[in-house]
């Protein structure tokens, strides 16, 4: 059978993506439930960039399967200086079972699935995180199951944002999202997001007006405002991001009940206030924590 890989969450199809729910719950009630499903398979991090959730719920979670992960820091490998990503993800092959790589450049974790001969999963490039939104969908249905529910993504419109919109066009999960005008999502996600959402009869909608977008939600997410590789443009951005801050007056317009959502790291007092990120209805840490749950699931599916 021919290898898989996850660059983005569109290569699974939704009833993939429902088993991967399926299979998380599992491991959300017993994080051992599958411990020597992976035993003796080792994966590789390729990471170019910090993390603290990816790198720790993928390195834990093979432990928990039985298996083994090796961290390849932005020091050690040096991707595509100290040698070609063709000849990285060649070797690697055939040491190891899978490699999650975190890029700057979308292309470098497209080359890396196709040069290898094992699995490749997206632990997020400049384009995509699909491992976050499988584990936000993952949350949410939790939360929601089948529940036609509004999404308010408030925001940049970056990697985090393009993959929701893509798995919420699949999963036919309703999604608005406010951005300062120029930092909308990419226009061919946005078109691809689109075909999707037409065909599960979902809605997407982007707007410049966040206090519209937070209307009567349910869900209310957001990203840091200068993400990682980005920091050359922070004062500009803190500038024009500041009227798409999550703080108490913007939380107000959405449903009592609303959940706050964020893929951490949060910068506190910028694109979020305390005051909510800390409040009950906020679930950052169970979402963190369901990373894990269904990267695991990914993990088993991918590379067993
Ligand atoms: N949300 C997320 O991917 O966190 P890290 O950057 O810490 O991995
Ligand atoms: N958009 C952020 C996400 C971090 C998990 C970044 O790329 O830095």
């Amino acid at each position: 059978m021919a290898k898989r890989d996850l660059i983005s969450i569109t290569d699974f199809k939704k009833q993939e993506i429902l088993g991967l729910f399926k299979e998380a719950k599992k491991f959300k009630k017993n994080p051992f439930c599958r411990k020597n499903a992976l035993s003796s398979k080792s994966i590789a991090l390729v990471f170019q960039k910090p993390s603290n959730r990816t790198r720790v719920s993928f390195e834990v979670g093979m432990v928990d399967l039985g298996g083994h992960a090796v961290y390849l820091g932005p020091d050690e490998l040096k991707l595509g200086v100290r040698e070609s990503v063709k000849d990285i993800a060649k070797v690697l092959s055939r040491y190891l079972d899978g490699i999650v790589a975190r890029t700057f450049k979308h292309e470098d974790v497209v080359a890396l699935a196709k040069f290898s001969t094992v699995p490749v999963i997206n632990g997020l490039s400049e384009l995509l995180h699909p491992c976050q939104a499988l584990g936000d969908l993952f949350t949410i249905d939790n939360y929601f199951g089948n529940k036609k529910i509004k999404i308010a993504f408030i925001g940049d419109g970056n990697n985090v944002l393009h993959s929701l919109l893509l798995g919420c066009g699949m999963l036919g999960r309703d999604i608005y999202a406010a951005t300062p005008a120029g930092c909308g999502p990419k226009k061919e996600i946005l078109k691809a997001a689109g075909k999707l959402a037409a065909r599960s009869k979902s809605t997407i909608e982007i707007t410049h007006d966040a206090c519209e977008c937070v209307s009567n939600a349910d869900v209310i997410y957001t990203d840091v405002w200068v993400s990682m590789g980005h920091e050359a443009e922070r004062e500009k951005r803190i500038k024009l991001f500041k009227p798409f801050q999550v703080n108490k007056k913007l939380v107000s317009l959405a449903k009592k009940s609303a959940l706050i959502m964020h893929c951490l790291p949060a910068h506190r007092g910028e694109e979020i206030t305390d005051e909510v990120i800390d409040s009950k209805n906020s679930v950052v840490y169970e979402q963190a924590e369901n990373r894990m749950h269904v990267q695991k699931a990914v993990l088993l599916k991918l590379i067993k």
